[in-house]
């Protein structure tokens, strides 16, 4: 009996041990909600360290702000450290954090080396008391100082001699929202608008709360909530009110809200017949409407315009210049201290492919260089960082050394539009490290990206950073769990340009997954590699993005740049490919850009290989740095790629148990399509370049699959073939699905290798349009079984929607039978590829 109980007890005992080692795993529901601010138990050790930390934290003020940096101390330091902070106003009666602008708080010696925005983290005595200050130059910046501090305590770091003074590298640090007011969102891949739905701001606007308090966070300091394609409608009267429940929602963090607006509002929705910049009855059309929006909203940051650009009206209709457009509205917003962002992305988009000369690289430069210096002082010009839009690579706008006398912005993007839409792993800090850093040599002086946009090379009175950043109603915010590793680097490189990647990437991986050595070295070592795993299977040597640039901007779709007017294109033939952007034989781009640099690109031999297509027009013999000639290095470098992407599924298994499970199988999850979707890019751009050149892959690969078995090619119940069009985005250009009369469809084959385990890849395809179902049968036994439901974005059989099943650790003997049973919805017709079966030994 006794022995009996004391079995129990043991067993009782192991299992709580074991339960307690796994708890600080398993306390939360991980959904990734909570991004780098989960605040998560610090150990024993760690705790220990600030056990005398003081009980209460005071603020010297009343404001929205103070309050919101007050509560995100308590909350912190309740979940790191498991105590309740006191909340107290005004001078501290005990030993306490004490949170207050610099001059409020009593005895603080005053700098003059704190900016705006910026904040001063020290300890002193206060009344007789021991005390931690965070001293801010405004608000935000006391906002910013709390964060700052509980980042150190999530990192462990020593507060006992505090003292430390940060601030901003610029003044405007925003991010766009593209929301529609009907709540979908433009290059949004995580779900609906947490700002609008169905016409409205929607009625529950907490997660714009907590949006707002993400930015703050990483020190962002705007939010313009709608899409730059603007509806004319949230200008109406009737629409200020509910904008100004955004701008409530968003106050407390610190967050200014703006809007984009059509140009043409005046006239579209303003009833004027008219909206020529230099008519009377427009500019008081502006200088109203903004009298009316800052009676509701007293602190409306301002607007951002997107005229006489892709179908969007501008000042030309009337031969006015972006300036007369600008300053019409910012004349109206400068009472108000409202700033207009009007963006530089105007170009034609109507051009004529087969003129030689036609570039759309060259538009930014041409249409604002010439007005530099017209521009009044609260309009800032917002400049895409490359001069097309978004590619996987691009060199840096030639624009940002163009204007001397205007105030600038530069456009990032951490919705990924052109980098995989976060299903495929993509971190972006190496490449806006890269940009930022950009020598300009303007005047032959180091002039770094960095520095002029943020206006300290020409002295301006405002100029920074905007990322397009299009979070949504997922409930990780962005969609890939990693992917929000970019929006926390572009806030961090946003308050300070040099921070480097991997030191970004080191915190947010602490942060975000906790700082076990081997999830610390996995994270960060995947995220440093993506995006050039990801520029090597879409667009190596400066091509851009190979992608369908006409719809999805997501799978491959060489030849959809090309003989059409939109400009993106890469010039791909039978012999060569490449923009000749060069002043000697190509468009001319290349003078956009200061002598020194004009120069490097001029040449073949001095241009960067990584840009080499971007400017030159090369053979497709042409022979690379590494004794490669471009053709081959394409091959190779869309097999090293896709093989590059497996192992980032092999790199996060070795993660399992190390983070908690919901994180590790959707990252899973993410990584396994993404390994299989590269070999769709691989696939198509390879034979495509085969194809068109000619000339094969040195190393056999290309066109020969030797593992695959055809769909086409199997015996048929029901399917029938269908030619893919591009031919490339299916293996061999061919597809089976169900015609619409088929309610199932079989597809079988005889496996023909030796006994032994083997992995078996379905590739099918995934539409938008249908739900349809698969299984999968060796024999009699049914193997597996799957819904097509990933909701890629495709609605017909091609690049976008190929995806892949894998089924590993299957028996097979030699004249095994393996059927497919493919169940079509509506109109996704269960269509299939191909099976691929390698030898599980070969992996
Ligand atoms: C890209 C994008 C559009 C967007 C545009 C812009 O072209 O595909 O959806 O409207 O950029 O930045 O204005």
């Amino acid at each position: 009996m006794c022995r009996h109980r004391l079995a129990r007890t043991v067993l009782l005992i192991a299992v709580c041990l074991c339960l307690n080692a796994l708890s600080p795993l398993r306390l939360f529901a991980e959904t990734g909600y909570e991004a780098w601010l989960r605040y998560a138990p610090l150990d024993d050790s760690t705790r220990q360290k600030y056990a005398s930390l003081p009980a209460s934290v005071t603020i010297l003020g009343d404001s929205p702000v103070l309050h919101s940096a007050q509560e995100e101390l308590i909350r912190g330091v309740r979940g790191m450290l498991g105590r309740t902070l006191g909340a107290a106003k005004g001078e501290p009666k005990e030993s306490a954090f004490v949170l207050g602008t610099v001059g409020n708080v009593p005895g603080l010696r005053s700098r003059s080396d704190i900016g705006a925005d910026g904040f001063w983290l020290t300890s002193g005595r206060i009344n007789g008391f021991d005390c931690i200050i965070v001293a801010g130059n405004n608000e935000r910046g006391v906002l910013y100082g709390v964060f700052a501090l509980l980042s150190k305590i999530a990192h462990g770091e020593n507060l006992a001699s505090l003292d430390e003074v940060q601030q901003p590298y610029a003044p405007i640090r925003w991010v766009n929202q593209w929301d529609n007011l009907d709540g979908r969102i433009e290059r949004g891949y995580a779900g609906r608008s947490i700002f609008f739905d169905n016409g409205s701001v929607r009625t529950d606007l907490s997660r714009v709360r907590d949006y707002a308090r993400l930015l703050a966070s990483i020190g962002l300091n705007g939010c313009t909530i709608n899409n730059v394609n603007a509806d004319p409608k949230v200008l109406a009267d009737d629409f200020l009110p509910q904008l100004a429940r955004v701008a409530d929602a968003l106050r407390p963090w610190g967050i200014q809200m703006a809007i984009s607006v059509q140009f043409s509002s005046p006239k579209t929705m303003g009833g004027l017949d008219t909206f020529d910049p230099l008519d009377p009855r427009v500019i008081d059309w502006w200088r109203k409407k903004a009298e009316q929006i800052y009676q509701q909203i007293p602190d409306f940051g301002g607007f951002v315009v997107k005229a006489d650009s892709e179908g969007q009206l501008g000042p030309s209709a009337y031969g006015r210049t972006p300036a007369d457009a600008a300053n019409v509205i910012a004349r109206a917003l400068k009472q108000h201290g409202g700033v207009v962002f009007y963006r530089a992305f105007v170009y034609n988009h109507h051009l004529d492919w087969r003129d030689p000369k036609n570039d759309r690289a060259k538009a930014a430069y041409e249409n604002f260089h010439p007005l530099d210096g017209k521009f009044d002082d609260n309009v800032i010009i917002q400049i895409k960082h490359g001069p097309i839009d978004f590619q996987v690579r691009e060199p840096v706008s030639p624009l940002f050394s163009g204007l001397e006398k205007t105030n600038q912005a530069i456009e990032l993007q951490v919705t990924q539009e052109y980098t995989g839409q976060q299903r495929h792993l993509c971190f972006l800090a190496p490449m806006w490290e890269e940009v930022l850093d950009f020598d300009l040599r303007i005047a032959n002086h180091s002039t770094p990206v960095k520095e002029v946009i943020s206006g300290r090379t020409f002295r301006r009175p405002i100029g920074g950073f905007v990322a397009v950043v299009n979070v949504g109603m997922d409930k990780n915010w962005l969609g890939h769990p990693l992917a929000m590793a970019n929006l926390y680097a572009y806030g961090r490189l946003a308050w300070d340009p040099n921070l480097s990647a991997p030191t970004i990437v080191d915190e947010w991986t602490r942060l975000t997954f906790g700082s076990d050595p081997l999830v610390v070295k996995t994270i960060s070592d995947m995220q440093l590699n993506s995006w050039h795993v990801y520029e090597s299977y879409t667009g190596p040597l400066g091509a851009g993005t190979l992608t369908d640039i006409l719809e999805s901007h997501y799978g491959p779709g060489v030849e959809a740049s090309e003989r059409n007017g939109w400009g993106q294109w890469h010039r791909a033939d039978h012999d060569g490919i490449g923009m000749d952007r060069t002043v000697a034989t190509g468009t001319g781009f290349v003078a956009q850009y200061p002598s020194v640099v004009a120069k490097m690109y001029e040449s073949l031999a001095s241009t960067p290989e990584e840009l080499l297509l971007f400017f030159h027009h090369v053979p497709y013999t042409h022979v690379l740095r590494s004794s490669k000639t471009v053709i081959q290095h394409i091959y190779d470098s869309h097999y090293e790629g896709a093989e590059h992407a497996q192992q980032f599924v092999e790199q996060w298994k070795s993660l399992r148990g190390h983070i908690d499970d919901v994180r590790y199988a959707a990252t899973l999850a993410r990584l396994e399509y993404q390994a299989g979707h590269a070999i769709v890019w691989r696939d198509a751009i390879c034979n495509w370049f085969l194809r068109t050149s000619g000339i094969a892959d040195t190393k056999g690969r290309v066109g020969h699959y030797p593992d695959r078995v055809e769909a086409e090619a199997m015996q048929l119940h029901g399917y029938e073939p269908v030619e893919v069009s591009p031919p490339e985005t299916a293996s061999q250009g061919k597809a089976v699905q169900c015609p619409p009369s088929a309610q199932k469809c079989t597809a079988i084959f005889q496996f023909k290798g030796p006994a032994g385990w083997y992995v078996l890849d379905v590739q099918y395809f995934d539409q938008n349009n249908g739900e349809s179902k698969f299984q999968v049968r060796v024999g009699d036994q049914l193997v597996d079984e799957w819904t097509a439901n990933d909701h890629l974005p495709a609605t017909k059989i091609g690049g976008d929607s190929s995806t892949r099943r894998r089924i590993p650790g299957l028996a097979l003997r030699p004249g095994d039978q393996i059927r497919i049973d493919g169940v079509p919805d509506q109109a996704e017709r269960a269509p299939l590829d191909y099976v691929e079966i390698r030898s599980e030994d070969r992996r």
